[in-house]
């Protein structure tokens, strides 16, 4: 199974509509805040932290990847690569990129308002959707370090 065939399939134009959220996400976020997005804990927010308590947590990461396998994958495919709907691990998602953990806590506690991107805020703790943030985390640098070394290859190729 390589793409969800279901999930997102009446979502062609995923990308601009992603782009659209995180706007709409931004100023909500913005204006309930009055702060730096990303910075500071959500207003009202269920986890009073701003970064993941459990980062580099191996045994969260495990513990994240079985879940988002059992809540998450089959929208944002095998370890969050995506497929019909955003992934997870590359863009603004990669490591050092602008999407925050704290951006991607709230997204998965909240989800996003008429789209498929359901909350799981009520079934999951907040431990859990830490737990899968890290995993996402690891993914996204295990990701880039692939690309990094097929660039590589794809250089040696010409000397
Ligand atoms: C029924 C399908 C579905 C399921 C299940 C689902 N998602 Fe989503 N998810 C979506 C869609 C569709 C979007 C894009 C929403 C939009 O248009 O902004 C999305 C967006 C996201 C985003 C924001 C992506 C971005 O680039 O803005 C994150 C993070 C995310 N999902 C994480 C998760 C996690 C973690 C789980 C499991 C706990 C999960 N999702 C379960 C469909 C799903």
């Amino acid at each position: 199974m390589k793409e969800p065939t279901l999930p997102c399939s009446s979502h062609p134009r995923a990308a601009r509509r992603r782009a659209l959220a995180i706007g709409t996400c931004l100023i909500l976020g913005l204006s309930g805040l009055a702060h730096g997005f990303g910075v500071t804990p959500a207003g009202g927010g269920p986890a009073a932290t701003s970064a993941n308590p459990l980062a580099g947590n191996v045994a969260a990461a495990r513990k994240g990847e079985e879940l988002f396998g059992r809540n998450c994958q089959q929208c944002h495919n095998t370890r969050g690569h995506g497929g019909k709907c955003p992934q997870l691990v590359r863009g603004a998602w990669a490591p050092g990129g602008p999407n925050s953990d704290r951006f991607m806590f709230d997204t998965i506690s909240k989800g996003r308002p008429n789209t498929q991107m359901g909350s799981f805020g009520l079934a999951l703790s907040e431990e859990e959707i830490w737990q899968i943030v890290t995993f996402l985390r690891e993914e996204a640098v295990r990701v880039k370090a692939t690309a990094r070394k097929a660039a590589d290859d794809d250089d040696a190729s010409w000397y």
